[in-house]
């Protein structure tokens, strides 16, 4: 194995990343020489700095390192789950640019027209965690479909039912609703349009989509159709 790289840093990157302020912001800040750097004022922007070791303040106060960013947001209908796209807004330009940043990406994709809990990080490890399917983190939906379910689709989504294309699903959790046209599904993976070929396959169609949780985190329900949050530590932890 070789030696891991270290994780040295521009000042001026540093301080945008970890202070959530853009890079004209944190010029400002060095440029009015408030910035320390283990005690000495640092004058030069692309000063580089070792964030696991150097200390860094900011008018007095440390700035604390985050390696990683996480954050939770509620992807409305019409914005796709991809860093780049030609046409569709990408749920990346929902953030400002004080946030967004080379190697942020949604951990796991929602179709087009699906709303709810879209993961954002730039942690490439917790992110392949998430979505290998060798982890089976569990994914709940509400879903609205055209025709109201039965105990034929629980057990059917129970048994691990074959979708079109021959792909074989595992075992998942379907609960009737009050209106049995609504429902709570619960998957372990995710295949392409997962959901909507599972429908498909019990001869049904869903109307609305909406991813409610990931592992155990829950979506909040503060959070509006293309609102976001920064995830603490301690949720991550649990996913
Ligand atoms: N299943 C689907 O069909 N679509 C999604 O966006 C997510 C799961």
């Amino acid at each position: 194995m070789g030696v891991p790289k270290k994780d040295i840093q521009r000042l001026d990157k540093f301080l945008s990343a970890q202070l959530g302020i853009t890079r004209s912001e944190a010029k400002e800040l060095i440029k009015r020489r408030v910035v320390t750097v283990n005690g000495v004022v640092g004058k030069l922007f692309d000063m580089k700095i070792d964030p696991e070791k150097d200390v860094v303040c900011s008018e007095g106060k440390e700035v604390t390192y985050r390696k990683h960013i996480y954050i939770m947001m509620n992807k409305p209908q019409g914005v796709v789950c991809s860093t780049r796209d030609g046409e569709s807004q990408t749920v990346l330009e929902l953030l400002p640019d004080s946030i967004r940043h080379d190697g942020l990406f949604p951990a796991g994709r929602l179709d087009k027209d699906t709303e709810g809990f879209v993961f954002i990080t730039d942690d490439g490890v917790l992110a392949h965690n998430i979505l290998s399917p060798k982890h089976h983190v569990d994914k709940t939906y509400f879903a609205r479909l055209e025709k109201p379910a039965d105990e034929d689709d629980v057990k059917a989504f129970e048994s691990g039912m074959e979708i079109d294309g021959g792909d074989v699903c595992l075992p998942a959790k379907l609960t009737i609703l009050d209106d049995a046209h609504e429902v709570l599904i619960t998957i372990r993976e995710g295949m392409y349009h997962q959901i909507k070929r599972m429908a498909q396959a019990r001869n049904n169609k869903v109307l609305y989509l909406k991813r409610l949780s990931i592992g155990n985190i829950k979506l909040d329900e503060g959070l509006a159709p293309g609102e976001w949050r920064e995830m603490l530590h301690k949720e991550i932890e649990n996913i």
